[in-house]
């Protein structure tokens, strides 16, 4: 049921966005950012989209803010593996965009993306204008210089840091990186829906954490074929992460105890929230 939600908000994603660029013709930076939002798991519309189920809004609705997150993690990608940053040549199993562009075009197709990504917010299905405006200053915190950019920064500053940072620092980090954008996923329903956002709040903390574990740990010991990515550079790179400090196996049992905090968090929902538990689970089995 997980695994047919998923594909099913993610076509609905897709949708939508193909919709949205359609008019936007065929120059390269249009091409790229047709290219970046393609090809990923879908995993934050995902959460936008089942988390506003829980609070009785539709898909054809809740799509334009899951279509919103998954523009502005493409972007996040697109910049990410840029030379001056990550510098990898493969993601989605294909190759990078200033890969397969130029860097100025992958530049462009990040800021192309991220502009984007507040236009669909913008779009009435979401509610109304107090609503869309909360969406909207939330993503732009979530995504900005405290949230998302201060984590990326984070991590590049670690890879020269003189001494090694402390779990406090890389819980942080981590928090920030990519624990920013999942939060924004999973409590976006919530105020679509006008309702409290604790509860899937915590949900979210518990799941964006033990997100970037697995993806450390992927680094380490997964398949780079299956993953789509290049595997086995963070420690070379000097990348501070919970396996590069507490070791696999300590890694590991966080992310399932992370796991099965975000799922005691659903708890009040009952049956209603089995699939967002399904999906904590996902979250660190995943192979990709
Ligand atoms: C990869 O995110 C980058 C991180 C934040 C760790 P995903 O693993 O969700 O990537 P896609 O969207 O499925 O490609
Ligand atoms: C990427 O983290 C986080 C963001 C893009 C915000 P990573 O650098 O660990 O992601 P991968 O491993 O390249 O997918
Ligand atoms: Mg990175
Ligand atoms: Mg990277
Ligand atoms: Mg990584």
């Amino acid at each position: 049921m997980f695994k047919s939600a998923l594909a099913a908000a993610a076509d609905a994603t897709q949708a939508c966005l193909a919709e949205k660029m359609a008019p936007m013709g065929d120059l390269p930076v249009v091409q790229g950012m047709r290219y970046a939002v393609d090809g990923g798991k879908g995993l934050r519309g995902f959460f936008v989209i089942e988390s506003a189920r829980l609070y009785g809004i539709e898909p054809i609705a809740s799509v334009y803010a899951a279509a919103a997150i998954e523009a502005v993690h493409a972007y996040s990608l697109v910049h990410d593996d840029l030379p001056c940053m990550d510098d990898d040549d493969l993601r989605r199993g294909q190759p990078t965009v200033h890969k397969k562009w130029d860097e100025a075009t992958a530049v462009l197709v990040g800021d192309g993306l991220h502009s984007l990504a507040f236009d669909l917010l913008a779009h009435p299905a979401l509610g109304t204008a107090e609503i869309r405006l909360a969406l909207t200053s939330s993503l732009a915190r979530a995504a900005g210089a405290e949230g998302m950019v201060l984590g990326q920064a984070q991590d590049i500053l670690a890879e020269t840091a003189a001494t090694p940072l402390k779990l406090e620092q890389i819980t942080e980090l981590q928090r920030n990186k990519t624990g920013a954008l999942i939060e924004w996923s999973c409590v976006a329903g919530a105020l679509i829906g006008g309702a409290d956002r604790g509860a899937m709040r915590r949900y979210a903390q518990a799941v964006g954490l033990a997100f970037q574990i697995a993806d450390d740990i992927l680094d380490v010991e997964g398949d780079a074929v299956i993953a789509g990515k290049r595997l086995q550079k963070d420690a070379d790179a000097g990348k501070a992460t919970f396996v590069s400090l507490l070791g696999l196996e300590t890694a590991k049992s966080r992310a399932q105890e992370l796991v099965d905090q975000a799922c005691s968090a659903l708890d009040d929902f009952g049956d209603d929230a089995k699939i967002l538990r399904d999906a904590a689970q996902f979250v660190v089995k995943r192979d990709r």
